[in-house]
């Protein structure tokens, strides 16, 4: 790991930033909550989430709210629910099912389809029987991977309603990475598409379950929506069609209660190892930490807001703020499956104009790439129906953060910066829109009951003002609850680095103000267009293929993406380094892990920095990717000669 420290110059250059932007008095004036709520909360942080929790339907009420055996927490234990009643029913009950739950709108123009809350129950309630049907039963685990489709939403919710714990793998990953999920997960059972589209092609998904499934023998059932009509090859008695099967189904289906710290699903995540860690979140506290952050951190007004997070459900943004969030609101989602090029670069203001989009949650990578293809396709729509937007998933620096208030929210738009991660479940850090002042680059305050701490590498806290690693020190509703079935795998990861406190792997750190500026992941962590790539899971893809002696992968500064994938690798004896050979271990880690990890720059080198002891010393790989100059410490290296040659080939 390295050290915090290394970061403070990046800090440093961020704390220059001054600009301060108070909430405008008309958002504030029409906010559904004021500051009062932050004394309100802070009283009791427990009984106010407590009364938060009494906001989902609740089958038998909960009587305890948290116990807490550190790393262990239960919340609202001893209560039961359904989430998919909690989404979905009780909406419907209350009078409401004629609203629009899902604005649906494909990638091919003119493709789209409005989902009210009666029909979407109707399609869960059919998707609930038609997994029973195949043989599902509560606890089992349900692999999903689709493209972002209404077909995805139904299938979550449908798991829900029946227990089952769904684990959606993004349709980006290649058949090793869904198998090895599928394997850890031990998921009998997986529904998918024959396709999706992307940038104007039917890219085909089936193939890639096809695949994967040869090394899963025990997967029972996959259940196949139609939805580019590509041809697919089935096996006979494990593949059913979506239509055929779910749509032959009753459409009112009677939905069981379960425990509070039922799992709700498992959403696998890159770690410092190279086996991805299947995080595990429960029905009733994420349920309660959704719901609650969706409304207040979006400000939402169920009966007019019209709420776009352009993650995929693949990702936890999906699954938080695309499903679970605004569907236990009651609001109006908007899903889009496609890319935000096509057919040109203004297709997302397109769709929110066409919509009436009012929230939209995106990534700073993504408001990079609007950037860089000019302001002119901005211009071309009002957007006058936005109202607050956020981002996520990595820092977002000031220019990308001033455009984004100027030319999307036309400096009309409150933005909130959430911080937050796959393994919180839910937004943890972020201003409150219409109460707190935002500065550019900064997720600014803690949301309640969170408590943030800067500590430094021998746990001291470290005063305002000075950088050092994140933890968080009290639970909350929505916190991971353990690895798939590795306790101790969680206990080592998470909270071993100082006992008591979940270590979040980011550096941090607090300004004059309080406001608190995470600078990024300080473990082996890469975050690349906001997708987390573990680097170890790249070097153990480059050093399957037959060339490869030794690999080692670090991160580049990337104007677009956050940072870019720089692999460093000696070749076995009778291999020679040539351009050819870079481009098939490119497209090697490409099929091992999916496109998201294709690394940006490989470098043939004849050795790898190390330590005395043997340890790939990636500081100095760091500064050489960067195109710097080695300057910190190297008396520990070995063989000064090894970076000398690598600066050298750089130049
Ligand atoms: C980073 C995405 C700065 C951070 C929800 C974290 C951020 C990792 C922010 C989690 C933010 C996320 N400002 N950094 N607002 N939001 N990050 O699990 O490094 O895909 O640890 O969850 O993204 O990524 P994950």
């Amino acid at each position: 790991m390295t050290p915090a420290s290394e970061h403070t110059e990046a800090v440093e250059a961020l704390l220059h930033e001054n600009r301060h932007f108070p909430p405008s008095a008309a958002f504030a004036a029409a906010a559904t909550t004021d500051a009062s709520i932050y004394a309100e909360a802070s009283r009791d942080p427990e009984a106010w989430w407590a009364e938060q929790a009494r906001t989902l339907a609740w089958e038998r009420p909960f009587t305890t709210t948290l116990e807490w055996e550190v790393p262990f927490a239960r919340w609202f234990a001893d209560g039961t629910l359904n989430a998919s009643v909690s989404c979905v029913d009780r909406h419907v009950a209350a009078g409401r099912g004629d609203k629009v739950a899902l604005h649906w709108v494909g990638e091919p123009e003119g493709d789209r389809v409005d989902i009210t809350y009666a029909d979407l129950l109707v399609r869960i309630s059919q998707a609930a029987h038609a997994l029973t049907a195949l043989g599902v039963r509560t606890g089992d685990r349900v692999a999903i991977y689709l493209p972002m489709i209404p077909e995805a939403v139904v299938a979550m919710l449908a798991c829900a309603r029946i227990g089952a714990t769904h684990m959606v793998i993004f349709g980006g990953f290649a058949p090793d990475a869904i198998a090895d999920r599928v394997l850890d997960a031990d998921a009998r059972f997986v529904v998918t598409a024959d396709g999706g589209y992307r940038r104007g092609a039917a890219a085909a998904l089936k193939p890639q379950v096809d695949d994967a499934l040869r090394r899963c023998p025990e997967v029972a059932a996959v259940l196949v929506v139609r939805r580019t009509g590509q041809e697919v090859t089935w096996v006979e008695g494990r593949d059913h069609w979506w239509h055929e099967l779910v749509e032959a189904q009753p459409e009112r289906h009677e939905a069981e209660a379960f425990p509070a710290e039922h799992p709700l699903f498992i959403m696998y995540t890159s770690g410092t190892t190279a086996r991805p860690k299947g995080i595990v979140h429960s029905t009733g506290g994420y349920l309660t930490q959704a719901a609650t952050t969706h409304r207040i951190v979006f400000d939402i007004k169920a009966d007019t807001d019209i709420c776009w997070t352009s993650a995929d459900v693949g990702w936890i943004t999906g699954h938080s703020y695309v499903v679970y969030g605004p569907l236990s609101c009651g609001a109006t989602v908007l899903m889009y499956e496609g890319a935000p090029n096509h057919p040109e670069p203004d297709r997302f203001w397109d769709i929110i104009d066409r919509h009436g989009v009012t929230i939209f949650y995106t990534a700073p990578t993504a408001i990079r790439a609007f950037m860089r293809w000019g302001d002119d396709y901005v211009k071309k729509h009002s957007l006058k129906s936005l109202r607050l937007l956020g981002s996520v998933g990595e820092p977002i620096n000031p220019e990308a953060w001033m455009w984004y208030h100027t030319l999307i929210g036309k400096k009309r738009c409150p933005i909130v910066d959430t911080w937050w991660q796959t393994e919180t479940g839910c937004i943890m850090v972020t201003p409150l829109p219409g109460i707190t002042a935002t500065t550019p680059g900064s997720c600014t305050l803690p949301f309640f009951g969170v408590v943030p701490k800067i500590l430094d590498e021998q746990g001291h806290e470290v005063p305002r003002g000075g950088g050092g690693k994140l933890f968080l020190k009290n639970p909350w509703p929505s916190m991971l609850r353990t690895l798939w079935g590795d306790d101790e795998r969680f206990k080592k990861q998470y909270w071993s680095e100082l006992p008591g406190y979940y270590f979040a792997g980011d550096g941090a750190r607090f300004d004059a103000d309080g406001y608190l500026w995470v600078v990024g992941r300080i473990d082996d962590v890469l975050n690349v267009s906001g997708h987390r790539i573990g680097t170890a899971e790249v070097e153990s893809a480059l050093v399957s293929h037959p060339s490869v002696a030794e690999a080692a992968v670090v991160g580049r500064p990337d104007e677009l993406k956050g940072q870019a994938l720089v692999c460093f690798v000696t070749l076995k004896n009778n291999f020679t380094a040539a351009p050819e050979l870079k481009e098939q271990l490119r497209a090697h880690v490409a099929k091992e892990i999916g496109s998201l990890a294709r690394p940006d720059d490989v470098r043939f080198a004849a050795g790898l920095p190390k330590t005395r002891s043997g340890k790939i010393m990636r500081r100095i790989l760091k500064e050489i990717a960067a195109g710097g100059i080695v300057k910190g410490d190297t008396t520990t290296l070995e063989d000064f000669n090894v970076v000398a040659a690598l600066q050298a080939q750089e130049e």
